[in-house]
């Protein structure tokens, strides 16, 4: 048989069955890169990919519980569109032509998709317009499949609210091991990528919520420099510390993403401006570089932060990690401590939880001033919300204190501007004064374990699966640094990442395909 006749007649068959396979592309562990392999060499198209994925998705969400909700009709639709530009453009296609996506549910899009931070009171509530990031997104060509669950409003409830929980979206489940914790509480976004269940996602970190999430679910998590992505459009706690970004697979496709949605934003100016002076002048990618442990000096956060049991898996693991960065021309700084760290992991202590609590009223009413449509305007509306739906919102089981307790703040006031000083002391003799005198290029600490060290200054980090413990819950090495290190965290990570391939996807019960 002719091989044109061929490739007609598993055309027709593949369109009979659904018309999404694709000959020679494995939706399995797909990266951006081998997705746009796949669209050039005509194996694949992006209303094909959505369909895999939306497939995927049925099969694997009812255990998994990663979505909260899905626009199939509108990621057709920029599905097609992509695909009408890719055979009418002869020059180059945008950086994330095609690519199929999900948001965590505090990221609004205008359109279908509702953002509601998991909680009920926000169904019905209508954004005016695409968050910042997300803008630059649909520029760079991504197509929308819908959001990620996450723990109710990014963990800031109240306390002893289950790690992946939210009452839109139902609790969250590791994709390796079912009782283990998803952590919080970019969870569906973790969960989804870990799960192949999009090309790509994107969290939102205070203090742990993408690193957490993405050392738990053995994937790659870029928290940026605060202000490097911008937060307007997206339901955040704490403007000193929330930060956008990416979840995947790889750190190249993290990059990849990323780069996509850095910049200055006139609707989040002050640290979209700050922080825009730290953008390579050719983006991100070049940082990919396969050899880019060499020179780097790395400082290991041993006190406080490697608390695993000797002869533990995660000892042993970490310590061949270490080998393995050494030949590779890493530098090791160890037995590293920073001062003070009681505190810093002590968020009453440090400051941080008032700051955050004050913060939290003053960001979550704005966003909810600038909807299109919602029958909630106020934190207060929220709370009365909730106290009207003890049943739906699991109300008496869990309480809102942190609500209750934000709404009683009163902006930024003495006690806030003594939490600041605060922070700002900590920051000043904790990582700045490690980093210096060491001339550090990063610090290194397992999995999210240096979240509040990174989370109070916001500063940036990458984790990157590092291995899987005794019952095969995934863990992650951790490189944070100063304010704008994204370039050098890059390098570190990535070719931490090619010197030891240590991610493998779960395996799942059944998956359609
Ligand atoms: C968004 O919420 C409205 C209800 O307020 C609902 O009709 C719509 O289906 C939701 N969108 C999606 C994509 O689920």
């Amino acid at each position: 048989m002719p091989p044109s006749l061929l490739f007609l007649l598993l055309t027709l068959l593949l369109a009979g069955s659904g018309g999404a396979a694709a000959a020679g592309f494995d939706l399995e562990e797909a990266t951006i890169d081998s997705i746009h392999r796949a669209f050039a060499a005509g194996e694949l198209t992006s209303r094909g990919l959505v369909e895999l994925y939306l497939r995927r998705i049925a099969s694997l969400d009812p255990e998994l519980h990663a979505i909260i909700e899905l626009d199939p009709d509108g990621a057709l639709a920029a599905a097609d569109r992509a695909d009408a530009t890719a055979l009418s453009s002869s020059g180059a296609l945008p950086p994330l032509h095609g690519v199929p996506m999900l948001l965590k549910d505090n990221i609004a899009a205008a359109g279908a998709l509702n953002a509601t931070a998991g909680s009920l009171a926000m169904v019905g509530s209508r954004a005016a317009r695409d968050a910042g990031v997300v803008e630059r997104l649909r520029r760079a060509g991504a197509v929308l499949l819908g959001t990620a669950s996450l723990s109710e409003w990014c963990n800031f409830r109240g306390p002893g609210i289950p790690a992946g929980w939210s009452p839109r979206g139902g609790q969250g489940r590791n994709p390796y091991v079912p009782w283990a914790t998803t952590c919080s509480s970019s969870s569906g976004s973790a969960i989804a990528a870990a799960a192949n269940m999009a090309a790509v996602t994107l969290g939102t970190e205070t203090d742990g919520s993408i690193m957490c999430p993405s050392s738990y679910n053995s994937v790659v998590g870029i928290k940026p420099t605060v202000g490097l992505t911008s937060r307007s459009g997206v339901i955040i706690i704490a403007p000193r510390m929330d930060t956008v970004g990416p979840i995947t697979r790889t750190v190249s496709d993290a990059v990849h993403v990323l780069e996509a949605i850095v910049g200055y934003d006139p609707r989040d100016e002050e640290a979209t401006r700050m922080a825009s002076k730290y953008i390579p002048e050719c983006g991100y990618k070049q940082f990919l570089n396969i050899d880019g442990l060499r020179g780097k000096r790395l400082g290991i956060l041993r006190k406080d932060f490697f608390l695993f049991p000797s002869g533990s898996v995660q000892e042993k693991v970490f310590s061949e990690h270490f080998d393995i960065m050494s030949k590779m021309g890493a530098i090791l700084v160890d037995n590293l401590e920073i001062p003070s760290m009681n505190v810093i992991n002590d968020v009453v202590q440090s400051g941080e939880r008032a700051l955050m609590l004050a913060e939290f009223k003053l960001s979550l009413n704005y966003y909810l001033s600038e909807l299109a449509s919602s029958h909630v305007r106020s934190l207060s509306d929220i709370i009365e919300f909730n106290k009207n739906h003890p049943f739906e919102e699991r109300i008496a089981e869990f309480g809102q204190d942190y609500l209750l307790q934000s709404d009683a703040t009163n902006g930024i006031g003495p006690t806030e501007e003594r939490a600041i000083l605060k922070l700002n002391k900590l920051c000043k003799r904790g990582l700045e004064k490690i980093m210096k005198d060491n001339q550090l290029d990063a610090v290194v600490a397992p999995g999210a374990s240096a979240h509040s060290l990174l989370a109070i200054g916001g500063y940036p980090a990458i984790t990157v699966p590092a291995g899987y413990d005794a019952n095969g819950v995934p863990f992650a090495i951790c490189f944070g640094g100063l304010k704008g290190s994204e370039p050098k965290l890059i390098e570190i990570a990535y070719s931490f990442e090619q010197g030891t391939k240590v991610r493998k996807p779960p395996s799942l019960q059944d998956p359609v395909i």
